[in-house]
């Protein structure tokens, strides 16, 4: 782990913020904290978005998984869209023509997503999609009809996970956030291989209020980083705690059909992650290729490619854009002083012993 000092970390104003622990305590926003806790249920203990399929958690065993089917999982906000890019290209041989051909949530849809829309939505989408081919141009531009047609393509193209994952050819690569206990149980009785990666939590928090933040379904967040941290640090977000999830994975990590990534590693050395990536395939790849694959999924690459962004919501109508900023330290631009100390005694506390540790 290294420090460094960041003008937010060290500003005057900064330093005088109380850090409020108790989560019920005075918040700014709570309005907007009480609206995301209300997009969500919990099981197990963990808390999830409404938008994911309750069933699956329940009963993981109802997902139907071939053995040749591999899976990027992960805790939100650590890479996932990078890694899938890269898996996906190693599997394919460096076919960056697949990849630019659909849309990664299509070509490789999150199992547990299952995108709950009111009827009139549905209703007004599907007599949209009727209509779409007589409808003058400058009624499609509306920016209404758009946003419908941005529902269409999240609620029906890409929604629901385990309808999509079936019209997939094989060997099909998936995504999901699932935790370790609520992971597919065939994928784990058959062997599938899954890579799973990492972030420091710290940047993946930060990247979890802007994903929240986006404007986009299934939750358009509108606190602060402040409000936000209240809810991370409470365990309260999407996945629950990150500590639980990285460490669960993590004690998986020697398991022959699991490979252990971390996105700090990634962004150090992109060539040597797509190596590991390839030699747990057994895939083997031309120097060319690997140099290829790297590129294609560079940050700035990925920056303009429309086939991992949100092509239809990608420019002016998002807040922040899916793939945003990529770095490792963003952070510090966020947490207060006393955030940070708090944070860090979590940390301390809950990765003693693991052998896991993180770049920050
Ligand atoms: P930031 O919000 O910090 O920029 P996920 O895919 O799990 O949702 O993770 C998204 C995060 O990965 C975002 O982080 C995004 O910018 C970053 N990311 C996406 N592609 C990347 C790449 N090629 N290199 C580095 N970071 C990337």
């Amino acid at each position: 782990m290294f420090h460094r000092c960041a003008p937010r970390l060290l500003s005057k104003h900064h330093t005088r913020t109380k850090t409020i622990i108790s989560f019920r305590g005075s918040c700014q926003k709570m309005d907007e904290n009480a609206r995301f806790l209300a997009s969500t249920f919990e099981h197990d203990g963990v808390c999830y978005s409404k938008d994911t399929n309750r069933s699956m958690i329940e009963r993981p065993d109802i997902v139907n998984c071939r053995e040749d089917d591999v899976f990027v999982a992960s805790y939100p906000k650590s890479g996932t869209t990078w890694t899938i890019e890269m898996v996906s290209l190693v599997m394919n041989g460096g076919n960056v023509e697949i990849n630019t051909a659909g849309h990664q949530q299509e070509r490789h849809p999150m199992l547990e997503a299952e995108f709950k829309f009111p009827l009139w939505v549905c209703l007004a989408v599907h007599l949209l999609v009727l209509l779409k081919p007589i409808l003058p141009y400058a009624i499609m531009e509306l920016s209404f009809i758009k946003m419908l047609l941005v529902l269409q393509e999240i609620a029906f193209e890409s929604g629901d996970g385990l309808k999509q994952m079936e019209k997939i050819k094989p060997p099909r690569l998936l995504k999901s956030h699932l935790p370790y206990h609520a992971f597919p149980s065939q994928a784990i009785r058959k062997k599938c291989k899954i890579v799973y990666v990492a972030r420091n939590p710290k940047d993946t928090g930060v990247s979890f209020l802007h994903h929240v933040s986006m404007g986009r379904a299934p939750m358009d967040y509108k606190g602060s980083w402040n409000d936000f941290y209240k809810l991370y640090v409470n365990d309260k977000v999407w996945y629950g705690s990150w500590f639980d999830h990285v460490l669960t994975w993590w004690q998986h990590r020697n398991d022959e059909n699991i490979l252990f990534l971390k996105y700090e590693d990634m962004k150090k050395d992109p060539r040597g992650a797509v190596k590991s990536i390839a030699d747990f395939l057994d895939v083997s790849l031309t120097e060319d290729t690997i140099d290829n694959i790297v590129e294609f999924c560079s940050f700035k690459k990925m920056k303009e490619n429309k086939a991992v962004n949100f092509s239809l919501l990608a420019g002016d109508s998002l807040k922040h854009e899916f793939v945003r900023k990529g770095e490792v330290g963003d952070w510090m631009n966020f947490f207060t002083v006393a955030q940070n100390k708090e944070y860090e005694k979590i940390y301390e506390e809950r990765m003693k012993g693991s052998g896991l540790d993180f770049e920050w």
